[in-house]
């Protein structure tokens, strides 16, 4: 039996604390990513799994107030961690401000990017509220939208931070 067949078969049992609340996994495998146990074991399927490699960004999550690709975390490498992912963005279920713009603006095609997108764009405008479109558009680079052109998508993050500058 190799290493890789002996971590399969062993099971283990931990705790995620995610958007503010204590989740538990049960027999879960080490060698999970995060991304996979937030959408099949935990029933929070926000985040999306499109290349599951790190270069589409359609995974996004926070953790620890970091953006980071899902797919490229193990789970249980997120014990102890704060995560949060896009459902916890908003309070109790409303959207949020970026949300709404998004659809305001038409944003929204698929929408298989836009649950990372959101994520992205709270980061950004929340460590730098007056982003240049330059630093927007390299804030929002490693999200990978194969639908929009990106046009509606600035023009919505251009409204929130117009809105959240009373202007
Ligand atoms: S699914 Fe994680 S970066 Fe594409
Ligand atoms: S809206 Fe379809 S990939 Fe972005």
């Amino acid at each position: 039996m190799t290493r890789h067949d002996t971590l399969r078969e062993e099971s283990v049992a931990y705790g995620l604390h995610i958007n503010g609340r204590d989740h538990a996994v049960q027999a879960g495998w080490l060698g999970e990513s995060l991304l996979y146990v937030l959408r099949e074991r935990l029933g929070l399927p926000g985040a999306k799994n499109a290349c599951e490699q790190g270069e589409c960004g359609s995974c996004s999550v926070l953790l620890d107030g970091v953006l980071v690709c899902s797919c490229c975390v193990l789970a249980a490498d997120a014990v102890g961690s704060d995560v949060r992912t896009v459902e916890g963005m908003g309070d109790d279920g409303e959207l949020t401000d970026v949300q709404q713009a998004f659809l305001e603006a038409g944003a929204v095609q698929c929408g298989f990017c836009i649950p990372g997108l959101i994520v992205a764009v709270h980061d950004l405008l929340d460590r730098r509220p007056d982003a240049d479109e330059l630093s927007v558009r390299e804030a929002i680079s490693g999200n990978l939208c194969r639908c929009t052109g990106y046009g509606r998508i600035l023009a919505a993050v251009a409204a929130v931070q117009r809105e959240r500058a009373g202007a």
